[in-house]
């Protein structure tokens, strides 16, 4: 019996690419095993976008040595640090069969059949099989609808390992909406680095004209996306937003730094007071959006006032939910070239202070839930707390309630939320 196993970091990105392996192993007689030591192949599907991503994968490598040699599996290294290091990791780990780039998802067989040992092309014609997917949640799937990133912000190895940016034509995404509606998937996530730079190869329509034909589709009770980026923000996205109550009121808006300085050099293509006028047109339009962010600390040159910079912007938007990194140097990068290295103690102490300000925005936002109802879409039990119930709101906050577990996965639920706990909210189902 073929068996496999496999290990996933990273993005939403990889987490599908996963979920393609997955099915596409399972069509050729594979079976998946939650045991690596039962498993006659063992894929990581891995993450090199900081340098921790990385080194995490080379120690994984090297326990799996010592697992080859009593099982003989055969193992895979894909993803983004495949990509970006090629043959080299063959070179380090030489007990490793093969290693497959992000771009060679579609193509299984001929990696199985050891055609090559080392595939890091960006095929023209992208093979995508949904049908084939092993979704691994019941209520919610998620599609790429763009693939690869032409950016090129200079800190970012995604460029380098996703390839040039492909928009997947409208209709295919509506046929994979409309395929996953069919097998009970009533949330929707569409994907992509810049999910909102999309358009349509053969009919040049926008993301904006995108989301909405998603949207209308029959059975999608709520969509989401992943990741915008702030320069492409349309007003036809904004609209389609505002016009279709199912689509949620999360929207994940990186902005890296609030310093226009800093954000020149990282080439991110808007200015602070761009981006601060951006979210002013979203919050004129969809008052109760909840914002999200991705910060970097510490950028090559960052100065005290750049970085009170980033703590005003943080302050005058108050997102709801921030994610914040040191900047970590990537091989080939541009900002490489800038030097002026910010002292990792100081950018340590930066995003501290910079958690400790966001804690206090999300602490805002989460209390401001208590005591009323919000709908909820139910996707099963609490993680932590099998006698509790576990769903999402409208504006992405994870609830935990009580209820009957009777009803349906997916259903909408109303939840009176009766406290705010450290990430999440906590209430009961009424009727
Ligand atoms: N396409 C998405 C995701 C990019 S990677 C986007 O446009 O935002 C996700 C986040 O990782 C980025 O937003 C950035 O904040 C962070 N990141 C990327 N490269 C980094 C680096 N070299 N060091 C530290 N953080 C980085
Ligand atoms: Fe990276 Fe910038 Fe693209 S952060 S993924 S190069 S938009």
């Amino acid at each position: 019996m073929k068996t496999f196993f496999i290990e996933t970091w990273g993005c939403q990105m990889n987490e599908l690419d996963s979920q393609r392996l997955s099915g596409g192993l399972k069509l050729r007689g594979y079976k998946r095993v939650d045991d690596e030591r039962a498993a006659s192949l063992i894929l990581l599907n891995t993450c090199s976008i900081r340098d921790k991503a990385e080194q995490k994968v080379f120690s994984r490598l090297g326990e799996l040595r010592e697992l080859k040699k009593e099982t003989a599996a055969q193992i895979g290294v894909c993803g983004c640090l495949a990509q970006q290091e090629g043959q080299r990791i063959i070179d380090r780990a030489p007990w490793v069969d093969f290693v497959m780039g992000p771009g060679n998802v579609g193509y299984l067989d001929e990696i199985l059949a050891g055609e090559h040992r080392v595939a890091l092309e960006f095929p023209e014609d992208r093979r995508y099989d949904y049908d084939a997917l092993d979704r691994t949640s019941a209520t919610k799937a998620w599609v790429t609808i763009i693939e690869g990133c032409n950016k090129n912000c200079t800190f970012c190895i995604v460029p380098t390992t996703r390839g040039r940016e492909v928009s997947r034509p409208f209709e295919g995404v509506l046929q994979e909406v409309r395929a996953a509606v069919a097998t009970g998937r009533v949330e929707i996530e569409l994907l992509g680095q810049t999910v909102n730079a999309y358009r349509c190869p053969q009919s040049g329509r926008d993301f904006g004209a995108l989301l909405s034909a998603v949207a209308e589709v029959e059975g999608v009770n709520r969509l989401r996306f992943m990741t915008s980026h702030p320069a492409e923000v349309s007003d036809s996205m904004i609209v389609a937003m505002r016009d279709h109550a199912n689509i949620s009121r999360y929207l994940h808006l990186p902005v890296q730094s609030g310093s226009s300085r800093v954000l020149r050099r990282m080439k991110r293509l808007y200015s602070r007071e761009k981006y601060l006028e951006t979210i002013g047109r979203i919050r004129a339009a969809i008052p109760e959006i909840h914002f999200s962010t991705d910060v970097i600390v510490g950028f090559p040159g960052e100065t005290d006032e750049d970085f009170e910079q980033t703590m005003s912007l943080v302050e005058e938007v108050r997102f709801g939910s921030m994610f914040a990194f040191k900047y970590s140097p990537r091989p080939g990068t541009p900002a490489l070239k800038i030097g002026e290295p910010v002292d990792d103690a100081i950018a340590s102490e930066r995003l501290t202070r910079l958690f400790e300000l966001q804690e206090r925005h999300k602490r805002e936002r989460l209390e401001s839930y208590r005591g009323r109802v919000v709908p909820v879409l139910y996707e099963g039990p609490s993680r932590h707390d099998p006698e509790m119930l576990s769903g999402r709101t409208d504006d992405n906050w994870v609830v935990n309630f009580r209820g009957d577990a009777r009803v349906p996965l997916g259903s909408m639920l109303g939840v009176r939320i009766e406290q705010a706990q450290h990430h999440t909210l906590r209430g009961e189902a009424v009727a």
